[in-house]
């Protein structure tokens, strides 16, 4: 491996993943175990945690750790977490599940995926979560809804993988980090920024990072393709964005296309933190956070998830974040620009929301050159007439 690759956090890549003797002996093993269907969102959490993704978490969260990261963003050991990584059920399903009993953890298909020692089973007061996590208690901020529909029991415990998650759609770029930091070292960058990002990769998404393609070695960019909200952009329509924009906008030698399999929680601030440790097990040394990063409505101020990394000593989080401004095509200057490097005034700045895209595509209507490149405004108006 690379000399000068960055540490996973918590010092090493956690692999919860079972082969050989032992994988045989946990599925026959499993077969005798009470089971538990996984939802979308677990399914996805339980793949971050096997793979490595979430390190040092070997499995759901238990209620000490639960509670330290709740109310003083950490593990009860120390490291920086921002999430609680849960398992939730119901309160009459949960009696079915024995403390420090082993469950078979399964695919909604009955497939059976992984075992879970429960060590934990605890009720905790959600509404604290909702304020701490999300800063509101609002049942319409999506990220609280889901958490609340998941159910009030929540299961901890280490996890082992006994198969692969099915990932149907996009194997080839389903790199773990095992997969990254080797790819990485290859390359021999010392330095990587990672970009996390839900939406295609519009003229704003393009500049931030090529900026940061300015200053490290390579990029990686981590679209995120686990459950989104309804509204925002299929996954697979996203990757052929990307890919469109790769092959013509980047330089190849200089960027890897890898999917981030973690569903959004629209948590903000506190999923920016969590965006960043995962990125840093990738083996990433720099994390683009720029306006309103993992937001939804109006629940944060622009530059929270921004502030959010001052509230970590230096020695907490090895990953630095690369703070952007927001970003607008400038027709002053006839490029792309903040309020940093631009001296335009707001009526020279082309910038559009989310929910005027949306609508100019389904009036029929492109989105200027300057906001999207007409080949991604293609994809996505050829995408809403499919649909
Ligand atoms: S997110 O939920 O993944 O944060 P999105 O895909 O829109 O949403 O954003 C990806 C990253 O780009 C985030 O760091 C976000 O802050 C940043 N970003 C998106 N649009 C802009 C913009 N116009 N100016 C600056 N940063 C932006």
């Amino acid at each position: 491996m690379h000399k000068t690759l960055i540490n996973p956090h918590g010092g090493h890549l956690i692999d919860r993943k079972l082969a050989g003797g032992e994988r045989d002996r946990a599925l026959e093993a499993a077969a005798s175990l009470t089971t538990l269907t996984l939802s979308d969102r677990n399914l996805h959490d339980l793949e971050c945690i096997a793979t490595g993704i979430y390190s040092p978490l070997e499995g759901f969260v238990g209620e000490e750790d639960y509670h330290t990261i709740v109310n003083d963003m950490r593990l009860s050991e120390g490291h920086a977490w921002s999430i609680p990584i849960s398992l939730q059920v119901s309160d009459q399903e949960a009696d079915r599940y024995p403390l420090d009993g082993d469950v078979a953890l399964a695919h909604p298909d009955g497939t059976v995926l992984a075992i879970m020692t429960v060590s934990d089973k605890f009720r905790p007061d959600q509404d604290h979560e909702a304020e701490r996590i999300y800063r509101t208690a609002d049942g319409a901020h999506p990220g609280v809804a889901a958490m609340r529909r998941a159910g009030p029991v929540y299961l901890g415990g280490p996890v082992a993988l006994i198969d692969e998650l099915p990932d149907r759609s996009f194997v080839d770029y389903a790199l773990t980090p095992h997969r990254t930091r080797a790819e990485f070292a290859k390359r021999e960058w010392d330095t990587v920024v990672a970009f996390q990002t839900r939406n295609p990769i519009h003229r704003a998404h393009e500049y931030l990072t090529k900026c940061a393609l300015e200053m490290v070695d390579g990029l990686f960019i981590n679209p995120l393709v686990g459950t989104t909200k309804s509204d925002d952009i299929p996954a697979e329509v996203r990757m052929r964005c990307y890919l469109v924009l790769l092959e013509r906008y980047y330089p190849q030698g200089r960027v890897v296309l890898g999917t981030y399999p973690a569903a959004m929680r629209y948590a903000g601030p506190r999923e920016a933190i969590l965006h960043a440790i995962s990125r840093q097990n990738y083996g990433c040394t720099h994390f683009i956070v720029g306006r309103d990063h993992a937001g939804v409505g109006d629940y944060y101020g622009t530059y929270d998830a921004q502030h959010i990394f001052d509230e970590y000593n230096a020695d907490e989080l090895a990953i630095a974040p690369l703070r952007f401004e927001h970003a607008f095509y400038d027709t002053r200057s006839q490029q792309m620009a903040t309020g940093k490097t631009s001296p335009s005034t707001p009526e020279e700045r082309i910038f559009l929301s989310g929910t005027k895209v949306r609508e100019m595509l389904q009036r029929g209507e492109m989105p200027p050159e300057e906001f999207t490149r007409t080949e991604v405004a293609e994809i996505l108006m050829g995408a809403l007439q499919e649909a």
